[in-house]
């Protein structure tokens, strides 16, 4: 078992520190943030994901040696401040955020490179450094020659969970890819990384317990690939891209449907039925938001552009744009719904969070239309099952709502800006109940719009006929 340390415990990094003890690794995670911290010294999420309360609370398992907390008992798993316990451990996992700059398109670095020099002074000989956040191509070397002098050795792991589904991402990956200096199989970085995750590398019928896979082998669990810097640094950004693109591409179906005629969702049956282009990701909508996404395509062509190639991912620039379109064009939809003019009227939003299952709204569709709608005059009433206090935080002069029934009670209109599985299961006959107007506008295409019509309901959809 390998003891690791874990800087940057948001997201990403809590799930892994917690993944990570679960499979017994002893692990100790650091962060700044003293709330956070709070939470999770107390082996409580800081933030909402599922299945993350259990694993924390498995990690709290004691061992009998190594680990030690303030109250001198041993756990798997513990949480600090103090970057100096990283010295016990001899994996470091680097998961700090690389947000957009606040002046530029470029990914800001000062979060890497701080977590960076505040470990330097831990790390002995033999340690691997262990890159997980989303960092622009080239970065990776230049780190690997920062850390030299102490010894240490770094790898580029980039991370593909989902928000919402990060445990299952984070114990069951689709692929593992690791990034090493030689770029080959030998290099010494692959043997300890194999150590980390010889839970996901473990072969099944074909291989014996205890045995490692590599990619396209018999019994691999999860394929993994070694591979250069520079390669594991674009394997995460074309992934984003590649996602980002085809989002963007139904939603610019849409917007063609919208002015041609035409119904964006049955388009999207019908070509997704192509093996070769395949349904998931087609699902015309709000499009994108996060702390993935966009950032990751901005700072890409960011990146491109320095590096001189701009061109080559000049097409991003469009999938960044139709992607926003469509926030404008759910308020001009509203309105429309609403007879021309949104001043005074209170309308009903469904979800606040980027995506469901998560409490996240950075870049949030949902929370921007939102807004929309309140410059626009109207009097929005949000709710969402667990996003409202971060939105409040970042907007806290909208109006929220605990519930559902609040938020719908005397609605002229209702608007689904998250796909919630109760916003989307809705009875339209008991919320019809409650609303003053029967309309809604569906910014994710995901009600049952004949069960709402039967029940009396004006429905919108983006890219659909009325
Ligand atoms: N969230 C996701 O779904 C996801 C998925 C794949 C990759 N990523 C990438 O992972 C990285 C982290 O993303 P996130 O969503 O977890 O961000 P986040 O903002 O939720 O978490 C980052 C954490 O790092 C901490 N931190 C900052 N500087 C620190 C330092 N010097 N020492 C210790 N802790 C420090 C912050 O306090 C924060 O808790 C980003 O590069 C992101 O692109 C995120």
């Amino acid at each position: 078992m390998t003891h690791i340390s874990v800087i940057g415990c948001g997201y990403l990094g809590a799930v892994h520190a917690a993944a990570m003890a679960s499979v017994g690794h002893t692990v100790i995670g650091v962060d700044t943030d003293t709330q956070k911290l709070q939470k999770l010294e107390n082996y409580q999420p800081p933030f909402f994901e599922p299945g993350l309360a259990e694993l924390l609370e498995a990690g709290q398992a004691e061992q009998s040696a190594g680990n030690e907390g303030a109250d001198g008992t041993s756990q798997r798993l513990l949480f600090t401040s103090d970057i100096s316990r990283a010295a016990e451990a001899s994996v470091h996992f680097i998961c700090v955020g690389t947000p957009q700059s606040q002046d530029s398109n470029a990914a800001d670095m000062t979060y890497v490179n701080s977590a960076i020099n505040d470990l330097m002074p831990h790390l002995k000989p033999g340690d691997l450094v262990v890159g997980k956040s989303t960092v622009p191509v080239g970065s990776a070397a230049e780190l690997a020659k920062k850390v030299a002098p102490t010894g240490a050795k770094l790898a580029w792991n980039p991370e593909f969970l989902r928000e919402g589904h990060a445990v299952e991402d984070t114990l069951r990956p689709d692929r593992i890819i690791y990034g090493v200096e030689s770029g080959s199989e030998d290099d010494p970085a692959v043997a300890i990384l194999d150590q980390v995750y010889a839970h996901n590398l473990r072969g099944g019928e074909a291989g014996a317990a205890g045995e490692v896979g590599v990619a396209g082998e018999a019994g691999a669990v999860t394929p993994r690939i070694v591979m250069d810097y520079q390669t594991a640094e674009l394997v995460k950004t074309a992934a984003n891209s590649f996602l980002a693109t085809k989002i963007s591409f139904i939603n610019a179906m849409a917007e063609l449907c919208e002015t041609a005629g035409g119904d964006v969702a049955v388009l999207a049956d019908a070509i997704g039925m192509d093996k070769r282009i395949g349904r998931r990701f087609l699902n015309a909508g709000l499009g994108f938001g996060g702390g993935c996404l966009p950032k990751d395509i901005r700072a890409f062509i960011a990146r491109a552009d320095e590096l001189g190639v701009e061109q080559a991912v000049s097409f991003l620039r469009e999938v960044d744009s139709i992607n926003l379109r469509r926030r404008a064009r759910m308020v001009d939809l509203t309105r429309e719904a609403l007879g021309g003019d949104l001043s005074g009227k209170r309308i009903a939003v469904l979800g606040i969070a980027f995506k469901p299952n998560t409490d996240d709204v950075r870049d949030s569709p949902a929370l921007d239309v939102a807004e929309r709608l309140e410059q626009a005059g109207a009097q929005v009433v949000i709710t969402d099952p667990e996003a409202i206090e971060n939105a409040r935080r970042r907007d806290p002069e909208l109006t929220y709502a605990p519930d559902l029934t609040e938020a719908l009670t005397g609605a002229d209109g209702v608007v689904l800006l998250t796909e919630w599985p109760q916003y989307k299961n809705l009875d339209p006959v008991a919320a019809g109940e409650l609303v003053a107007q029967k309309i809604i506008v569906d910014g994710r295409n995901v009600v049952d719009r004949r069960a709402y019509r039967e029940a009396g309901w004006t429905v919108r959809g983006l890219g659909r006929q009325e």
